[in-house]
């Protein structure tokens, strides 16, 4: 058996817990060969892979990013470096050639929606959820999640000791491109004042409401906001869809965007930090290493018997798999009903228009 594996589009702690356990399983179990491509789908473009044996997925569990690189704009359907031209056939027949037996592909929405159409085009694919944003379809958690929120929650904690000894209003800017995974379990987990995330858009002036009462009580603000959060009925559209159009909200971040609108409605000094790439480089927490490493497990399960079409997926805490044709193209939201939304509100925390 010769199986491929890449991961695509953007890093994430816990893509190299997968690759080990991907190409350590099928080593083991099925006595496997096992290529890597470079730079994701870069790589089965352009003809770029390793071999991986035993040793090459040795030692690396703890380490972040991927040790196959990856490109986050390689896509064998519009391929970059020839004017967005289909070049899938070519990928088709490289794979042929190669003598693969499957492909292991490792990405987010993006990436499951490319493995998806290569499913389609007759490759036999497996897929592993990633993202540090959790909003893929049809799997409850998605690796990468676990440790974005773990240093966003601490940054949350650092910021609170700097806005309890000024009395200031604190913005922490999480990441999160369409969905308020990130800051809504931040803001839980660190006890933040406001929440603002996409699902529930916000007013300025019911912001500064909320800072002003606790001004008048003496006490400071912690606001997390997920960057892709909007203005209710606002003029701000923020990051609707992926490009890489240049507008202001979008350079500055949401984040320093409600600073400069709240600064003249309330008295308190308001200081805004967007934490940015920081949340998803490095070592996966432990919670991911283990969710990684039971992905990869499952993914080489689906392999050896011959399951394709697949996304490994968690649902109620039972590793499954799910068609890619339900995850391609999808987004998971946050439910204004969820109970994690139950919970925040529970404590006192506003979010959006639920009680802004
Ligand atoms: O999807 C993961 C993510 O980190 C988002 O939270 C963020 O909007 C985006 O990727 C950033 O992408 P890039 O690394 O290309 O700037």
């Amino acid at each position: 058996m010769k199986i491929g594996i890449l991961t695509g589009g953007g890093d994430c702690p816990g893509l190299n817990a997968v690759i080990r356990a991907v190409a350590k399983s099928l080593i083991l179990e099925c006595d496997a060969e096992v290529l890597g491509f470079k730079q994701g789908f870069l790589g089965m473009i352009e003809n770029k892979y390793r071999q991986l044996e035993y040793d090459d997925v040795s030692g690396i569990l703890t380490i972040g990013g991927t040790i196959l690189g990856t490109h986050n704009k390689a896509n064998p359907f519009a391929y970059f470096a020839a004017n967005g031209a289909d070049v899938s056939d070519q990928v088709m027949e490289n794979y042929h050639q190669l003598g693969l037996d499957a492909v292991v592909i490792i990405g987010g929405d993006g990436t499951m929606s490319i493995a998806h159409k290569l499913a389609q085009k007759g490759m036999p694919v497996v897929g592993v959820p990633k993202t540090i944003d959790n909003d893929l379809m049809h799997t409850d958690r998605t690796f990468g999640f676990d440790t974005a929120v773990s240093i966003a929650t601490e940054a949350v904690s650092r910021l609170q000791t700097i806005g309890e000894s000024h009395g200031r209003v604190m913005i922490l800017e999480t990441m999160g491109r369409y969905t308020g995974w990130i800051a809504l379990h931040t803001g839980i987990a660190g006890g933040a004042d406001i929440i603002l995330i996409p699902e529930l858009p916000f007013e300025i002036e019911e912001v500064a409401e909320i800072c002003r009462a606790r001004e008048a009580e003496q006490k400071f603000t912690v606001i997390v906001i997920g960057e892709g959060a909007k203005v209710k009925d606002g003029e701000l559209v923020v990051r609707e869809t992926i490009d890489d159009s240049p507008d202001p909200v979008r350079l500055g971040g949401i984040g320093n965007y409600l600073k400069q609108q709240l600064e003249p409605h309330i008295n308190s000094e308001i200081r805004s930090t967007v934490l940015g790439h920081i949340q998803r480089g490095g070592t996966p927490t432990a919670f991911d290493r283990i969710l990684s490493t039971n992905f990869g497990i499952y993914a080489a399960c689906l392999v050896a018997s011959g399951k394709f079409g697949q996304m490994v997926a968690i649902q109620d805490g039972k590793l499954t798999s799910v068609d890619l044709e339900k995850v391609a193209n999808q987004t998971r939201y946050v439910s204004p009903d969820c109970l994690m939304v139950q919970a925040a509100l529970a404590v006192g925390s506003s979010l959006g228009q639920k009680n802004l």
